[in-house]
C-alpha cells in the first residue's frame, strides 16, 4: 500500500540543516567533512574522543554544558558535563596504563546504559584501546564467544550483571586479564571506582593515526561464529557528517537514542555521533515502557529522538490517547533504524505526534547512517530514503541465490534507474568497517568491483528513493537485533535430547521477526511438553534475550547436498509460501509437525 509523499513546509525545509538535498550531494566532499573537526592537538591525528569530549571540554562556553543526562532506575538524574566526562574519561585512560592495557587492545564493556559506560567508552579510546561493546541482555555463551574471539584484555560489567552472565564463564577465559566492576569494592572482579579515585584526572591523548582501530561491534551472519566488524578513528567523520545531514542535530539539541548500548546504533548515535556534535545527550536506565517514554519526552523536552521500529509500532499499539496527555512540542525530529519501517507508521505519527518518523538504513558494517529520510526533504512513507552525500549506492544484479552476480573477471552488473537488485555502496567512506576479526576471507567477500555489498536486498524508484525488500541471506531481525540462526541452532544442539536444529524468522506484528527453532530429537527423546519447555528455558539460560521464542519438533530437517539445514525451506512451509528452488534439496523431508 502507498502512503504517498509527506511534504515538508518551506520553513522547515530552509530551518534543517540540510535543505536542499541535491546540492548538497553535489558540493559535499568527506575531505572538507574532516575538516570540520579539529584533529588532535599539535596535528598529531584524530582521535574519537578528542573530538567527541575533549574539544569542547577545552572551550570556555562549552565545558559547563551537559554531555549526558542520565535517568536512573530510582528517578535520579546524573548530569555529566563536558568537562567533568573530559577528566573522568582521562582517569579512566590512565587506569587502563596502570593494568598495562596497551594501543590495540580491546576493553569489552557488559554495561546497559549507566554513567559510568561514558567514562569508560571514551577512556578507552583515549588509551588508544578498542572499545567492544556487548548486549546486557545477552547470556553467558554469546558473551564468552564474543569476548574470546576478541581476545578481550579487560572486561567493564556490573555486579548484577557479573553474577548473571560473566561468573559462570570466567574460568573459560583465561586471556582475560581484568575484569572491572561498577560501584565500590565488592566481592566479585576489581572496583572500578576504586580505580578510578586513585587514577589521576590528565592525560594527553597519544598520537592517533585515523586508521588505528578504534571501535569492535560484533554481527551475526548465516554461518559461522559471529563476525566482529572492527572501525577505525576515523570513522567519527562519518559521525559527524551523518549525524547532521541525516539527524539534523546540532548543538542546543536534546537528543535521545534508545538503542541499547551493546549494538552498533548504541555506540555510534547513542554515545559518539551526539557529542561530537556538542549536544546533550538523555539516556534512561529503564527497560521499554510506552508511558515512561512518553513522560521522558515530555519532560527531558527531547528534540532529535532516534528510536526503532518496534517501539514505535508499540507506541501506535497503545493508541493515541496517551500522546495526547504529552507535550511533544520540544520534540523536532523522529528518526527510527534497523528493521523496515512500515508507512502506516510514519503516517501515524505524523498524524498523533505531529511529526512523522524519517527512516534511516545502515549496518554494524558500514558504521553510520548510509540512507535517509532527510529532516529537510520530503517523507516517501515506507522508503528508507536516499543516499547521504557522500555515499554511493547502488543496485547490483543479483543470481539465484539472491546475492550480486560477480563475473569470473570480477566485474559486477550496475542497474540502472527503476530496479531491484542487492544494495550495494561504492567502498571507502570513513567509518567502513576495516575487516572481520581474523577472518580477511569472510572480510573480502563483502567487496566486489569496488563496491561493498550489503547482503540487503533493495527496490529503488525513479526517482532514486530506495525500497527495503528483505535480506539476501537467512539472519533473522528481532525487535532490531540481528541475529544468527547458527548461534542459535549450535546452542540448542548443545542440549542432550537435540540431534539437529533449524533456526529461522517468523513475522510478527510487533517485533518483525520472532525466532523459532525446528528440531529433531535423538534416539531415545521423545517430543514433549516437558521436553519443549526445558528447551525453551535452557536456551533462554543461554542465550538471553536472542534465544527461540517457540520450539517445534520435526521428525527431519531438508538439507542441501552438501548437507546444510535449508532454512529459507523451513521458512517457506511455516509461512504457506512458494517452496522455490529445490534442485539442491537432498532429502525431501516431511515437515508433519511433530509436536505434541
Ligand atoms: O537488513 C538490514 C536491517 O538491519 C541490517 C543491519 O543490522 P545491524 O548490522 O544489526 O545494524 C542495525 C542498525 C544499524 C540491515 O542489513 N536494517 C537496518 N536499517 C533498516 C533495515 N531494514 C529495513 N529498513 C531499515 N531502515
Amino acid at each position: 500500500m502507498s502512503y504517498g509523499t509527506i511534504g515538508k513546509p518551506d520553513h522547515v525545509r530552509r530551518a534543517a540543516i540540510m535543505g536542499d538535498y541535491g546540492r548538497a550531494r553535489r558540493e559535499f566532499s568527506w575531505t572538507h567533512a574532516r575538516l570540520e573537526l579539529s584533529g588532535l592537538p599539535g596535528g598529531t591525528g584524530l582521535n574519537i574522543a578528542h573530538e567527541a569530549v575533549d574539544r569542547h571540554a577545552a572551550h570556555p562556553a562549552r565545558r559547563g554544558r551537559t554531555a549526558v543526562r542520565f535517568l536512573d532506575r530510582d528517578g535520579t538524574v546524573h548530569e555529566l558535563t563536558y568537562g567533568e566526562l573530559a577528566r573522568r574519561s582521562n582517569r579512566f585512560a590512565n587506569a587502563l596504563g596502570t593494568l598495562g592495557v596497551r594501543p590495540g587492545e580491546r576493553v569489552f564493556t557488559l554495561l546497559g546504559a549507566r554513567p559510568e559506560l561514558y567514562v569508560v567508552a571514551f577512556g578507552t579510546l583515549k588509551a588508544r584501546a578498542v572499545l567492544a561493546p556487548l548486549f546486557s541482555a545477552f547470556g553467558p555463551e554469546p558473551v564468552r564467544c564474543r569476548l574470546e574471539l576478541g581476545e578481550a584484555a579487560v572486561l567493564v560489567t556490573t555486579p548484577a550483571l557479573y553474577r548473571r552472565t560473566v561468573a559462570p564463564i570466567r574460568d573459560a577465559l583465561p586471556r582475560l586479564r581484568h575484569v572491572l566492576v561498577v560501584g565500590p569494592p565488592g566481592e566479585d572482579g576489581c572496583s572500578l571506582d576504586a580505580l578510578l579515585d586513585a587514577a589521576g584526572p590528565e592525560y594527553r591523548i597519544g598520537p592517533t593515526d585515523p586508521q588505528d582501530p578504534a571501535l569492535l561491534h560484533f554481527t551475526s551472519g548465516t554461518t559461522g561464529t559471529p563476525k566482529g566488524a572492527v572501525h577505525v578513528h576515523e570513522a567519527v567523520v562519518a559521525h559527524h557528517a551523518t549525524a547532521r545531514a541525516a539527524l539534523d542535530l546540532r548543538p542546543d539539541d536534546v537528543y535521545w537514542c534508545t538503542a541499547d548500548p551493546g549494538w552498533v546504533t548504541g555506540t555510534s548515535y547513542g554515545i559518539v555521533a551526539p557529542l561530537v556534535v556538542g549536544a546533550t545527550l538523555v539516556a534512561d536506565a529503564r527497560e521499554f515502557d510506552v508511558r515512561r517514554w512518553y513522560r521522558v519526552l515530555d519532560e527531558q523536552r527531547v528534540t532529535v529522538w532516534y528510536t526503532a521500529p518496534t517501539a514505535l509500532r508499540m507506541f501506535m499499539a497503545a493508541g493515541p490517547e496517551e500522546a495526547r496527555r504529552h507535550d511533544l512540542s520540544a520534540l523536532r525530529l523522529i528518526a527510527s533504524v534497523g528493521e523496515p519501517l512500515n508507512g502506516e507508521v510514519v503516517v501515524w505519527a505524523d498524524a498523533v505526534l505531529g511529526r512523522p518518523v524519517h527512516d534511516t538504513w545502515w549496518q554494524t558494517e558500514t558504521g553510520a547512517i548510509m540512507i535517509a529520510n532527510f529532516a529537510g526533504s520530503d517523507i516517501r512513507p515506507g522508503s528508507m530514503g536516499r543516499p547521504v552525500p557522500g555515499i554511493g549506492a547502488g543496485l547490483l544484479e543479483q543470481g539465484p541465490d539472491g546475492r550480486a552476480v560477480v563475473a569470473p573477471d570480477g566485474r559486477v552488473k550496475v542497474l540502472h534507474g527503476e530496479a531491484e537488485g542487492e544494495l550495494a555502496l561504492r567502498a571507502g567512506w570513513p567509518s567502513m568497517f576495516r575487516g572481520y576479526l581474523d577472518a580477511p576471507e569472510r572480510y573480502a567477500e563483502c567487496f566486489a568491483d569496488g563496491w561493498y555489498l550489503t547482503g540487503d536486498i533493495a527496490r529503488r524508484d525513479r526517482d532514486g528513493w530506495y525500497w527495503f525488500v528483505g535480506r539476501a541471506d537467512d539472519v533473522i531481525k528481532s525487535a532490531g537485533h540481528l541475529i544468527g540462526p547458527f548461534e542459535v541452532e549450535s546452542t540448542l544442539m548443545r542440549h542432550p535430547a537435540v540431534a539437529e536444529a533449524g533456526v529461522i524468522g517468523v513475522p510478527d506484528p510487533a517485533a518483525g521477526e520472532i525466532v523459532k527453532a525446528f528440531v529433531t530429537l535423538r534416539a531415545g527423546a521423545e517430543p514433549s511438553v516437558e521436553l519443549r519447555r526445558e528447551l525453551l528455558a535452557f536456551v533462554r539460560r543461554e542465550l538471553g534475550a536472542v534465544a527461540p521464542k517457540s520450539v517445534e519438533f520435526a521428525p527431519a530437517l531438508p538439507h542441501t547436498r552438501s548437507g546444510k539445514v535449508m532454512r529459507r525451506l523451513l521458512r517457506a512451509r511455516e509461512l504457506g509460501l512458494p517452496e522455490g528452488d529445490l534442485s539442491t534439496l537432498e532429502n525431501a523431508a516431511a515437515l508433519t509437525a511433530g509436536s505434541p
